[in-house]
C-alpha cells in the first residue's frame, strides 16, 4: 500500500504543532504515512482539497481561515459539525469530502484527563470570548449536559450571535464580575493572555474554592489567567491537553488506529511551545 499522507491546511501554516503530534503518533505506531504543513491560499483552497486524493491523500486537518471554506465544501458532515458550520478535520470516503469539527471533543477531553471529576459540579460554566473557538466548546459543554452555559465578549452581538445558534446566554464582557460568584468552570478563549496581548482586569477572588480555570491559550503555557489562578489554590487546566486531544480523532480516521495522548508526547509539544 502507497504511503497514505494527511497534514494541515492553513495560510499561514508555519507555526501549526500539529506534525509535531501526528509525526509522533505515526513514528510511535510504525505507521507507513506522513503528515505535512500545507501552505495553502483562500482562493486555491477547493481545488487543492479536490485534488488531495490524487496525490495520495487521506485526509487533513484544517485551521484558519479554511474552516468555514471547508464546511461548505464537505458532502458529509457529522452533526456537531453541522451544527457549528465549521470542519477541522476532513477525510474522504466514497469520492466523497467528509468533515467534523473535533475541537469540542478535545477540550472536554482535555478536562476528562486533567480533572477526572469535573462533570461533579456542572451548574454553570462562564466562556470568556465568543470567537471560532468559543463555539466548540460550548456546543461540547452543553452536550456533556452543563446546565447553564455563560457567554462573555467585548462584543456583545457575538455571543447573542452565538446564543441563538447554540444553547447558552450572552453577557457582556464587563459583567463577568457579576458571574464568577457561582461558575463551576471559566474558561478563556479569547487572545487576552497570549504573547504580547492584552491583561484581564476581573477578580478571581470571586470564584468559589472548587471551580475550574482552563485557558485554552498555551503560548505561553502558564497564562497570566492561570497563574492568577494557581495562587488561588483553583485546579486549572492548559490549552495543551486540548491541541493533543483535538487531534486524536483526525489520526483514528486517516490511519485507523485511536493514538494515546502520552505523557511524553505532552512534554514534547510543552518543550516546544516553551522554546518558541
Ligand atoms: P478565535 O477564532 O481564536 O476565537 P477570533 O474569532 O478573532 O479568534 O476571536 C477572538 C476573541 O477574543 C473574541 O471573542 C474577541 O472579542 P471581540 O469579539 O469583542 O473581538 C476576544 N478578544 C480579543 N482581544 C480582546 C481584548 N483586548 N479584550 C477583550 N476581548 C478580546
Amino acid at each position: 500500500m502507497a504511503t497514505r499522507r494527511a497534514g494541515v491546511l492553513g495560510w499561514p501554516v508555519e507555526h501549526s504543532r500539529s506534525p509535531l503530534i501526528h509525526g509522533y503518533w505515526l513514528a510511535r505506531y510504525g505507521i507507513d504515512g506522513r503528515y505535512d504543513k500545507l501552505p495553502v491560499a483562500p482562493d486555491d483552497f477547493e481545488a487543492y482539497v479536490r485534488d488531495m486524493p490524487r496525490q495520495g491523500f487521506v485526509g487533513a486537518n484544517v485551521t484558519i481561515p479554511h474552516k468555514g471554506a471547508a464546511h461548505r465544501l464537505c458532502d458529509r458532515l457529522t452533526s456537531r459539525a453541522a451544527r457549528l458550520e465549521s470542519v477541522n478535520t476532513i477525510w474522504f470516503e466514497d469520492g466523497k469530502i467528509c468533515g467534523d469539527s473535533t475541537d469540542g471533543e478535545g477540550f472536554v477531553a482535555a478536562l476528562d484527563s486533567e480533572c477526572p471529576d469535573w462533570m461533579d459540579r456542572h451548574a454553570r460554566a462562564l466562556v470568556l470570548g465568543a470567537g471560532g473557538a468559543a463555539a466548540p466548546i460550548v456546543e461540547a459543554l452543553t452536550t456533556r449536559g452543563f446546565d447553564d452555559v455563560i457567554v462573555a465578549n467585548r462584543t456583545l452581538a457575538k455571543a447573542e450571535d452565538l446564543s441563538r445558534r447554540l444553547t447558552c446566554r450572552a453577557v457582556p464582557l464587563e459583567d463577568v464580575d457579576a458571574w464568577l460568584a457561582d461558575c463551576d468552570l471559566l474558561v478563556n478563549t479569547t487572545s487576552l493572555g497570549m504573547k504580547g496581548e492584552g491583561a484581564f482586569t476581573f477578580d478571581l477572588q470571586r470564584l468559589p474554592p472548587h471551580a475550574i480555570v482552563d485557558d485554552i491559550v498555551y503560548v505561553p503555557l502558564v497564562t497570566p489567567l492561570l497563574a492568577a489562578a494557581r495562587a488561588r489554590n483553583l485546579r486549572t487546566v492548559g490549552g495543551l491537553g486540548m491541541l493533543l486531544h483535538q487531534a486524536a480523532p483526525g489520526f483514528e480516521r486517516w490511519f485507523g488506529l485511536k493514538p494515546e495522548v502520552t505523557r511524553e508526547l505532552y512534554d514534547r509539544l510543552a518543550a516546544d511551545v516553551a522554546a518558541s
